[in-house]
């Protein structure tokens, strides 16, 4: 074998080090496949076309976790369960009312969720567990950002489904049914992946035999940087940096300079796709019309000229982050609370995969190849 040197060390004879874990499979799972040459995206069974178009969210959650589609009793049942559990514990809230209204809704819910834990009847069982989480969710993301705001918390329904319920807490009115329904059908394109870098995280914890709000918490950190999740805030932030620029804004020249400097253009690449991410082709849709609707034509035809130039540039196309940016923001709903959505979907994923991996389980602990010299001599802290 030819000699290969990392930090001058001869690593021919260790085995390939995949960075990133690229292409690495780890785990079987029956909760959703990609093809990322052809852009076809299933979850336990059902393709995201179809579920774009029929599925609730509190669906697609029984599907996740159960591997088939619930019948109308198991499916009220479960609405009925989630509705139950969207009240937060008092010291939760009183966390949420008093922190640094400055700090990011993504920290917040991170906390928030860790907290949950201490106050979760010790005798709960997995399903009840994630009932829980995905049910206060919501209510933590519309109570922070509401604190922060110095507006009153509004406490959850009891009726309605968590679109509804979510819109309704966060603006404080009622939400109108294409609304909520906008709103719907972004949760069911977000709750599921493969195994993108926070459903491993969860995987990692879950695998560990520790819990699953410990698991969910690890998570929702993953999901955070923007090489994930924080994507969605960060495309946000783009437009409307070139909203500031005003007449002279200018989105093919600005893609063009970024790359020419080297730096990423959120809300385009992917580790999997090499098309067209199924789910951008559903948001792009929303955000055109929800743009129109909204007055936001500007947004949304800046958002084309930077599809366009990405891919006539380096042939990379937008991935789920980048129309859902304009869609949330056509609803009114403030920039760094999209990666908080993103979690309170993708929840359903996590916990389908804790559940999974606990039924077949083995700890998750890969090797790291040692590059750096051996048997070096201590020198006292004097002698440094
Ligand atoms: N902008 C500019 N160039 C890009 C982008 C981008 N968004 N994405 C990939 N590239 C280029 C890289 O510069 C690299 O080019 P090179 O070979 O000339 O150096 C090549 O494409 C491969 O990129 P990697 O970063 O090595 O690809 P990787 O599979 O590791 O990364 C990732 C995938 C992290 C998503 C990347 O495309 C990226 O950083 N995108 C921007 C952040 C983003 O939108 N993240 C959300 C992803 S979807 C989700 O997690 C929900």
């Amino acid at each position: 074998m030819a000699e290969q040197k990392i930090n001058n060390i001869d690593v021919s004879e260790y085995p390939h080090i995949n960075r990133g874990l690229d292409g690495i499979v780890a785990f079987s799972t029956t909760k959703s496949s990609i093809d990322g040459k052809t852009g076809e995206l299933i979850f336990s069974g059902y393709h995201i076309e179809t579920l774009a178009e029929n599925a609730t969210f509190e669906e697609l959650c029984f599907l996740l976790w159960n591997d088939r589609l619930p019948n109308k009793k198991e499916l009220d049942e479960l609405n009925q369960k989630l509705r139950s559990k969207r009240n937060l514990p008092e010291p939760v809230l009183n966390y949420i009312k008093t922190t640094n209204k400055k700090a990011e809704p993504m920290s917040v819910l991170r906390t928030s969720v860790s907290m949950l834990a201490d106050f979760q009847d010790s005798e709960a069982n997995d399903t009840e567990n994630a009932i829980a989480i995905t049910a206060k969710i919501p209510t933590i993301i519309a109570a922070f950002d509401r604190a922060r705001k110095g507006k009153e918390i509004v406490a959850p329904l009891k009726i309605g489904s968590t679109a509804y319920n979510f819109l309704y807490m966060l603006n404080g009115e009622k939400p109108g049914q294409a609304a909520e329904r906008t709103m719907d059908l972004c949760l069911v394109i977000h709750a599921e992946h493969g195994m993108n870098a926070s459903t491993f995280t969860c995987r990692t914890i879950c695998a560990t035999e520790s819990d699953m709000f410990s698991a969910v918490t690890g998570a929702i950190g993953a999901l955070k940087g923007p090489l994930h999740g924080g994507a969605n805030t960060a495309v946000m932030n783009t437009l409307l940096t070139l909203k500031e620029q005003d007449e002279v804004a200018d989105p093919i020249a600005f893609t063009k300079e970024k790359l020419e400097n080297k730096e990423k253009i959120m809300g385009f690449g992917h580790r999997v796709y090499k098309v067209f991410d199924p789910r951008a082709v559903h948001l792009r849709k929303m955000s055109k019309e929800l743009s129109e609707e909204t007055g936001h034509e500007y947004l949304y035809k800046w958002s084309e000229a930077m599809v366009k130039t990405m891919k006539d540039e380096k042939n990379i196309d937008p991935n789920v982050d980048f129309f859902s940016a304009t869609v949330y923001y056509s609803m009114g709903i403030q920039p760094d609370l999209y990666t908080c959505i993103f979690a309170m979907s993708r929840v359903a994923g996590w916990t389908a995969h804790f559940f999974e991996q606990k039924a077949n389980n083995r700890l998750i602990r890969p090797r790291a190849l040692y590059v750096a010299e051996k048997n070096k001599d201590w020198v006292p802290v004097e002698e440094r």
